[in-house]
């Protein structure tokens, strides 16, 4: 139905045009002295191939990015941040206007407990403990704060048990659409230009709640991201016809 919805909008509109995306990428930094921080290897190519994919859909597009060596897209509404903190801050701010939001982000789950205000010294030490808790889940937050019509889309990063964990973030972080990826799989993971994707979505329909699993084949991250978000359009599509 919802293909035919869009099939069916005025000549040359595009897909996006009028809705508002809201994004996060790259890696989140937290700090642990001066010096130093906690971080992981997303160089946010996703997130940034998204940011452009729905800008050229006809998106007005905010981008929350964490440190990242990309530039800024053109036409997208950047927001740099650095800690998962800032990302959630910024992330609930703009939450409420958002149409459609994907979390492409690797956010640290965990933070210094306490970050030393000078830098952390040897003085002979031979082992140092780390003591460390854990980060606001801003996916999560937006699961639980969203309204009907808005659209949610979550990345998951596995190393094993791709299937059984991603049908878990998908039903606990109450996504639309879960994006996932195993990082031993040749042509996906963080500085690929490519991705190679498991895309889940929840089966309304079904008396037992698996979701719907489609193995998407090796793609470039911008072919991927105009295909999640032609999907997640359509999606919409459909729930404002229910
Ligand atoms: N995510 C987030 N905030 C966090 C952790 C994760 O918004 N503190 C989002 C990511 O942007 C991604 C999704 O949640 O869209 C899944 O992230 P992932 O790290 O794979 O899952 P976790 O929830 O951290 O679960 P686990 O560590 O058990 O794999």
């Amino acid at each position: 139905v919802a293909e035919l919805l869009l099939a069916n909008r005025p000549d040359g509109e595009l897909p996006l045009k009028g809705l508002n995306v809201l994004l996060t990428a790259g890696p989140t930094q937290e700090p642990l002295d001066p010096v130093r921080f906690l971080t992981n290897h997303s160089t946010g190519k996703m997130g940034y191939a998204l940011a452009e994919q729905a800008r050229d859909l006809g998106a007005q597009v905010t981008l929350v990015s964490g440190p990242v060596a990309l530039e800024a897209p053109y036409g997208v509404d950047t927001i740099a941040v650095t800690t998962a903190q800032d990302m959630l801050d910024v992330v609930q701010s703009r939450f409420a206007d958002a149409d459609i939001t994907i979390m492409a982000a690797a956010v640290g789950d965990f933070r210094p407990a306490e970050q030393s205000q000078d830098k952390i010294k040897k003085n002979g030490r031979s082992t140092i403990e780390l003591e460390l808790m854990s980060n606001p889940d801003i996916l999560a937050w937006a699961g639980k704060h969203k309204r009907a019509n808005q659209m949610l889309c979550g990345f998951a990063m596995e190393t094993r048990d791709l299937e059984t964990n991603a049908a878990k973030k998908l039903a606990s972080k109450h996504c639309d659409m879960l994006v996932a990826n195993n990082l031993r799989t040749p042509g996906a993971g963080f500085a690929t230009d490519t991705n190679v994707v498991t895309v889940l979505t929840p089966n309304m329909g079904a008396e037992r709640k698996s979701p719907i699993m489609e193995h998407w084949e090796k793609m470039g991250k911008d072919v991927l991201a105009r295909r999640i978000l032609n999907r997640l359009a359509a999606m919409r599509a459909e729930s404002l016809y229910q």
